[in-house]
């Protein structure tokens, strides 16, 4: 088995991707984060210190660490500057097609032994690792929003994935404090093949109750014990990710709960997504 890992790649620094980096410079991991251009790097970068900040003031992390933790971030435009990273992890858009290219890039820059992640969610692993020639090298590692807060990493096992892969991606989600759990690449993988369903239900109940948002999210936080209501969450994670989370998982499973329900593809149509656009359920 080849070493540990020291320094990570992540390519994508929207919320996920600067969730994960964040997670590793705080690890002590070096950490090279991959954008389209820098500007939009270093609003990552922005978003990173400000959280690292509020660790400080809230006395959860020490003023030395936090800049430590900041110095080991580097940015590049340039994927051809993750050539030495021990793994890299993607979180870019959620579309086949995109993935595939990037990870055919990452297996000409990285080096043979450089386990190559994916942050997908509802994309097939296997899928994206048929686009290289080294497949047994592609795991998933799926993470959950907000990254830095939420304990769990599913690692995932595609067809082709070697074991070496596979322990080295648990150990490094060990690292990084989480919870990992092992599962196989079937649709949703464990967590989404329950939520997504479950928070689908949730809204088609707001219509077949003629529940209001309020009632409904605070039924579920006060009667079923959720840290934060459907409604909220669905805000959270972005409606249009939800939707296209959804869209994928009835794809491959044919099954009705996985629909979106259309009053969230009107919501998405009309750009009410959550919190990143600052109205969805809730106005932000
Ligand atoms: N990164 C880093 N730090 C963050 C952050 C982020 N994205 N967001 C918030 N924080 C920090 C903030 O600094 C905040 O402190 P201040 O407000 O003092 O600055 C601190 O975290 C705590 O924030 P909250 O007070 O909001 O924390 P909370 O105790 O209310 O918990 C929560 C927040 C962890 C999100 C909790 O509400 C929760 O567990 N919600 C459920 C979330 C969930 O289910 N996520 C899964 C979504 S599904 C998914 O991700 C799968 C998929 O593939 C789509």
């Amino acid at each position: 088995m080849a070493g540990e890992i020291q320094k990570v790649g992540v390519v994508g620094l929207g919320a996920m991707g600067a969730g994960i980096a964040q997670l590793c410079v705080e690890a002590g991991v070096d950490t090279v984060g991959r954008e389209v251009t820098l500007e939009l790097g270093e609003k990552a970068r922005g978003r990173i210190a400000h959280f690292l900040t509020r660790k400080v003031e809230k006395g959860q992390l020490q003023q030395g660490a936090r800049d430590a933790a900041m110095e080991r971030l580097t940015l590049t435009s340039e994927v051809g500057d993750l050539g030495d990273c021990d793994l890299v992890i993607e979180a870019i858009v959620e579309d086949l097609a995109p993935k595939q290219e990037l990870f055919r890039e990452l297996e000409r820059v990285c080096r043979p032994d450089a386990v190559l992640a994916t942050n997908t969610s509802a994309l097939s692993v296997t899928e994206i690792a048929s686009a290289i020639s080294t497949p047994e090298r592609v795991v998933g590692m799926h993470f959950f929003n907000p990254a830095p807060l939420m304990p769990l990493v599913e690692i995932v096992r595609a067809e082709l994935s070697s074991d070496d892969a596979f322990e080295r991606a648990y150990t490094l989600g060990e690292k990084l404090g989480k919870h990992p759990i092992r599962c196989f690449d079937t649709p949703g993988f464990v967590v989404n093949r329950v939520l997504i369903p479950l928070l689908n239900d949730c809204i088609r109940v707001l219509d077949e109750a003629r529940v209001s948002v309020e009632d409904l999210d605070a039924g579920m936080k006060h009667g079923a014990g959720w840290p934060m209501g459907p409604c909220e969450l669905v805000d959270l994670v972005g409606i249009d990710v939800h939707v296209h989370a959804s869209e994928a998982l009835y794809e491959k499973t044919r099954e009705q709960r996985m629909a979106p329900p259309p009053r969230l593809v009107a919501m998405r149509n009309a750009g009410l997504l959550g919190r990143k656009s600052g109205r969805g359920f809730y106005t932000y």
